[in-house]
């Protein structure tokens, strides 16, 4: 099949940029079979969502800076997940199969059809029952997949709710979120067992799972989910990093030389022993444990006052790009761009709806736009913040 080459052009400051990209619709692709037992990445690069790459390109108009505005332009062709978060959003992954996607590129989807931000007590979770799940997020999404046999897809299932089972475990008002967990993610795991997709099941990041004392509970979790699945042959393994972050390497972790001192029971203080601690723990219950690692806002460390700051960390850049970990953590299969930076985690301001605590404390970015919404200013820190430096 002979690829087609479109010429994208950028306008910006007057100036025609044309940009080749060698493109071939997905359409035109081979049907895609997946193996699992193998670290897709080194050959399937991460598609920039569309979605997200417009909202960077809008950005990159915006900007006065014209080195900053380069640097901006980058990062819209840098590869990134879709969120789907709500049922309403369904829709908007058959529009995201219209772009001319390459046939070496994998579409990324953050499935987060459950909810919980928090913890289970917290109003703000909502759990979703099987029938309302299924109906609004997996079914369709499967149907979707389905109809697009030649494109190759990877799938984070659920960021969040594995921490809070894990953590609440012994809260009995949490019963019914576990009870849920246990019923609505098998399902998924097993709708989505397709031949060109591959899901990794989120684990949280070391500063929550990564305590010695939750290890083990956490890769028994993973093993029930893996067996009430049938234990489906495309589950590779477990996603980390994406809802709230750590450091990849830093050492012992995110915070500074003596945290180890500071947290002895927690030998997970970085996501790449995170990754060794707990892939050893799903290797000793037979779960598969090879692991994706978002970086996407991981750039800068020690900027937090506590590990559980997670919103519009101030001060935050861009991390590692997308691609292939290699080296020596030979359970990390990629480093991910998960999360879509410059998009708000919450409101900063208090009273506000959909105000958590977190986005107003001392260490986050304010102000910030309620969660979801675009914070330009926000994305132009991660621009500057990021490591390793954007090449322009
Ligand atoms: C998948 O990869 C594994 C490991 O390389 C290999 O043993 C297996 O035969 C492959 N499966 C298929 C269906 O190609
Ligand atoms: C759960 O979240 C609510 C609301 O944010 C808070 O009041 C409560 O203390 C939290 N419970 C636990 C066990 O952390
Ligand atoms: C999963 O199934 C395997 C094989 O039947 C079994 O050995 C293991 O104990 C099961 N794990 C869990 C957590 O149920």
């Amino acid at each position: 099949m002979k690829p087609i080459v479109l010429l994208s052009v950028l306008f910006h400051h007057g100036q025609a940029v044309s940009v080749a990209r060698p493109l071939t619709s997905a359409a035109s692709c081979p049907t895609v079979s997946l193996n699992a037992s193998t670290n897709i990445w080194t050959q399937y690069t991460l598609h920039p969502n569309p979605f997200y790459r417009q909202q960077v390109l809008n950005a990159a108009k915006v900007i006065q800076d014209a080195d900053l505005q380069k640097k901006a332009l980058k990062i819209a062709d840098v590869g990134s997940f879709f969120w789907l978060s709500k049922s309403t959003e369904v829709e908007k992954v058959t529009t995201l199969l219209e772009d001319v996607i390459p046939c070496n590129h994998v579409v990324g989807i953050v499935l987060q059809g459950m909810y919980s931000q928090a913890n289970c007590t917290s109003p703000k979770y909502k759990s979703t029952e099987l029938a309302a799940y299924k109906a609004s997020f997996i079914d369709p999404l499967a149907t979707i997949i389905k109809s697009n046999p030649s494109t190759a897809f990877a799938v984070i299932v659920e960021p969040s709710t594995l921490p809070s089972v894990i953590i609440h475990s012994d809260l009995p008002s949490c019963a019914p979120a576990i009870e849920t967990y246990r019923t609505n993610i098998p399902y998924a795991l097993e709708a989505l067992n397709l031949p060109n997709v591959v899901t990794y099941l989120d684990a949280g990041h070391g500063g929550n799972l990564g305590w010695d004392k939750l290890q083990i509970a956490t890769a028994n979790e993973i093993a029930l989910a893996y067996n009430a699945s049938s234990r489906p042959s495309q589950l590779r393994g477990i996603a980390v990093n994406t809802a709230n972050w750590n450091s990849w390497d830093m050492s012992p972790g995110e915070f500074d030389q003596s945290a180890l001192e500071i947290w002895p029971e927690n030998h997970a203080q970085n996501e790449q022993r995170y990754v060794r601690l707990l892939g050893a723990k799903l290797a000793k219950v037979g779960a598969p444990n090879h692991a994706v690692v978002d970086t996407s806002r991981n750039g800068v460390q020690g900027l937090r006052y506590e590990w559980l700051d997670w919103c519009n960390v101030d001060g935050a850049g861009f991390g590692r790009r997308p691609g292939v970990v290699g080296g020596a953590n030979e359970l990390a299969d990629a480093f991910i761009w998960a999360v879509g930076g410059g998009i708000s985690d919450g409101t900063s301001e208090e009273g506000e709806e959909g105000y958590d605590e977190y986005c107003g404390k001392p260490g986050a970015y304010k102000p910030s736009p309620p969660r979801g919404q675009w914070n330009q200013a926000y994305f132009e820190v991660l621009l500057r913040e990021a490591r390793p430096y954007i090449q322009v």
